[in-house]
């Protein structure tokens, strides 16, 4: 048996860090490499290698996986949606260079197994609403989501040009605890945990009633390790599965906190986030990825506030 080791880039995000964490508790320690532009996040010390590393230079990327004799790659770098809208070029640039410079090195260096998540984002306003299936129409008005939408497209072309083997998850909106979001749509959903502990209220920047899917961190991590473990002859989608967890409004977020926190109280205040939302879809039918890896999430909204609001304590 051929023992994995495995590059995690953007190891210090929302989703990095424990990403990071549970591939360490699986492979080992020594076998998983953190990497990011940031400094070491503090739940990562001690626990396994870190490299400083920008994605974006390829040379260097080239030669951390020659040196470090890497077999996987976690590629999670990436400007998210609402900070993407801030700097349209920036993010293009950054959501697709670093996918082509992973998958040029990839296929150079025969690497075993590439990850990279796409999003519920490719979808758009002329999109279904309720229950979206992992094939319709897609076009996306965020540059995010064009830069997920292209990304997909680009793994596919590595799988059937090259024989990569790349995998990719469209993740809802992720909700946790161990490290901050970074710039989405769906970071209200964190934020108002947060805020109805320290404080007994929160402003929101969507209207009350928005609907969007979600879905609890250990769920998004869980999804992402069983499907790259998944036997390759059942991964029929090599663009992106769709996954869903939950859906909810700021509203039903709300009322369900309130059952913990009877003072808390929301207040709406829509901005320039309101717009992309309302462009996605409110609920993902996610049947392909159940037929062919046998996926199914745990944690429902009522579930997900217990857990957030017990370990933000
Ligand atoms: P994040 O912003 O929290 O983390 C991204 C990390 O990448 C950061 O630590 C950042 O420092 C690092 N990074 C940025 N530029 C870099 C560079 N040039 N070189 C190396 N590292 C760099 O994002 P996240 O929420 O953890 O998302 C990870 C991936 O999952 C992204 O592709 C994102 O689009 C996707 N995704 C996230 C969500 C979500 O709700 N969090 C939903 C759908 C898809
Ligand atoms: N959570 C992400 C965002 O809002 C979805 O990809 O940008």
């Amino acid at each position: 048996m051929i023992k994995e080791k495995i590059l995690v880039i953007g190891a210090c995000g929302q989703i990095g860090v424990e990403l990071t964490l549970e591939l360490r508790r699986i492979y080992g320690g020594a076998q998983v490499v953190a990497s990011d532009l940031r400094e070491e996040n503090e739940l990562l010390k001690g626990t396994g290698p870190y490299v400083s590393l920008d994605v974006m230079n390829k040379e260097m990327l080239h030669v951390q996986v020659i040196r470090q004799n890497i077999t996987q790659i976690y590629l999670l770098a990436a400007i998210l949606s609402a900070t993407g809208e801030k700097n349209p070029n920036l993010a293009w640039h950054l959501n697709m260079q670093s996918l082509l410079n992973v998958l040029e090195i990839a296929k150079e260096e025969n690497i075993h197994k590439v990850y990279w998540p796409s999003s519920i984002a490719v979808f758009g306003p002329t999109s279904p609403k309720k229950n979206c299936p992992q094939q319709t129409i897609i076009e996306p008005i965020t540059v995010y989501g064009i830069s997920k939408y292209a990304g997909e497209f680009w793994c596919n072309y590595y799988n059937h040009r090259y024989n990569l083997d790349v995998r990719s998850l469209r993740y809802p909106g992720l909700i946790s605890y161990k490290s901050q979001p970074g710039g989405g749509t769906t970071d209200y959903a964190v934020e108002i945990f947060y805020d109805a502990f320290e404080q007994k209220k929160y402003k929101c920047f969507l209207k009350e009633n928005t609907y969007l899917p979600m879905m609890y961190m250990p769920d998004a991590i869980r999804a992402t390790i069983e499907l790259m473990e998944a036997d390759a002859k059942n991964i029929s989608v090599r663009t992106s599965y769709n996954i869903s967890g939950m859906s909810f409004s700021p509203k039903e977020i709300g009322d369900e906190i309130k059952k913990h926190i009877p003072d808390f109280k929301i207040i709406y205040e829509p901005d320039y986030r309101q717009t992309i939302a309302e462009s996605w879809p409110q609920s993902i039918d996610d049947s392909v990825a159940k037929k062919d890896w046998k996926w199914k999430p745990h944690f429902d909204l009522s579930l997900m506030t217990t857990e957030m609001l017990e370990n933000i304590q």
